[in-house]
């Protein structure tokens, strides 16, 4: 086949043609163990009965219609993603189609809210070294990590990193005189799955409160019951001004949100933002599907009970190879002494012969392996992935 698309990811020699649960078939049939849910997409695994019942429902009924008209299940979606974010504060929301979409609307809420109160110098985001917001040109303005810089000035300037962890850095960044957000992921992701210190984000929420900068949680990658509470931030106890989901909120269709609570819900009027495919009725009945999900009390400490035994396991092997484990319900990271990129393909290529299995994991950073299997995986399949990835580790 021709070579048409640009060069712009390193892929594995895969083809994907079905999925099932936690699992992926090849062009072949050979089958593989997935613990990356397409980076945290595919929440409820590949072909979730009622999702796909949705979604067949919803295309044969109404795929899209624009901004301009209302339509039946938008507003469903809409209602009970607020409600279910109504613990952190959250009271309204905006619907685009991706992480960094989401990440965009949440700077322009931040610098309108500020300007209208205070003027045009008090315009600063603050975001964490090691962050990644996305892949726009302000998406990645907002993210701390040079090389996702590389190439692409001139950047949205307006905006500052500071390393996570350091209050007296904390403190002068929020800086009440020229800042007006401060952007953060309860557990960085792309990073190597780093939880925030709670110190840490306990002295940012008061900051914030005190000098009336907006706190906004990035929880694209870590939200949607991923570390085994609805939201990552929740064990915080704190509460978000902004709030910014995508990834899994449709399970597998293009959808994200930025939600806004007292303080910036009403910044946005009329003309101020649009999105055309912005949660259209197919993503809108996707997602009411995952939050039907996610919300349940019993299903988030599944995914908490999952999480451990998947850490704990790990951590029991007391590989040589092993550095340093982290993690929150089903998202984890592995430090190993080595690329994880050569174990990536050899988790990928186990299995012998046609049938496999093989196993799906993900990297964050040259050495760290990432875990980020769907919620409905079971104990089985995860023992299973772990005495395939042992046995390449092993190698
Ligand atoms: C924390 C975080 N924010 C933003 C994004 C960007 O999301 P998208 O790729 O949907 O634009 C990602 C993607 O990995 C992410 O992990």
């Amino acid at each position: 086949m021709a070579d048409v698309f640009m060069n712009t990811y390193h892929r594995l020699p895969v083809t994907f043609v079905k999925g099932e649960g936690a699992w992926l078939y090849d062009r072949a049939g050979k089958k593989y163990l997935d613990f990356s849910s397409g980076i945290a997409v595919n929440c409820l695994g590949h072909g979730y009965p009622p999702l796909v019942k949705a979604l067949s429902d919803q295309a044969a009924r109404l795929i899209h219609t624009c901004n301009y008209y209302q339509n039946d299940i938008s507003p469903v979606f809409a209602e009970k993603l607020v409600r279910a974010c109504q613990g952190v504060g959250m009271q309204r929301v905006f619907l685009g189609n991706s992480g960094a979409e989401a990440n965009e609307g949440a700077i322009k809420i931040a610098r309108k809210y500020s300007l209208k109160k205070y003027g045009p110098k008090r315009h600063t985001i603050v975001t964490l070294r090691g962050s990644f917001h996305g892949r726009t040109i302000t998406a990645l303005s907002a993210t701390g990590q040079e090389k996702f810089h590389r190439d692409f000035g001139p950047f949205t300037g307006g905006f500052k990193f500071i390393p996570g962890g350091d209050l007296e850095e904390l403190d002068r960044a929020l800086d009440q005189k020229t800042t007006a957000g401060f952007l953060v992921e309860a557990v960085q992701g792309e990073s190597g799955i780093i939880p925030q210190d709670p110190l840490y984000i306990k002295t940012a929420a008061k900051l914030c409160a005190d000098r009336d900068i907006l706190l906004m949680f990035d929880e694209i990658q870590c939200g949607l019951g991923r570390t085994g509470t609805f939201l990552a931030m929740e064990p915080y106890e704190v509460k978000a001004d902004v709030l910014t989901l995508a990834k899994g909120l449709a399970g597998g269709l293009p959808v994200g949100a930025v939600l806004a609570g007292e303080k910036a819900a009403e910044v946005f009027q009329t003309g101020d933002h649009g999105s055309t495919f912005g949660g259209n009725p197919l993503a809108a009945a996707a997602g009411v599907v995952v939050l039907d999900t996610v919300t349940d009390p019993a299903f988030l400490k599944e995914i908490a009970r999952k999480g451990r035994a998947l850490m704990d396991a790990i951590r029991s092997w007391n590989h040589p190879r092993i550095r340093e484990i982290r993690g929150r319900g089903l998202m984890a990271g592995v430090d190993i002494d080595r690329e994880a990129w050569p174990v990536l393909e050899a988790c990928l290529a186990q299995g012998p012969g046609r049938t496999g299995p093989g196993l799906l994991i993900l990297s964050a950073g040259a050495k760290t392996l990432r875990f980020l299997p769907p919620y409905t995986i079971t104990d089985g399949e995860i023992d299973l992935g772990l005495a395939l990835l042992r046995s390449v580790l092993d190698a």
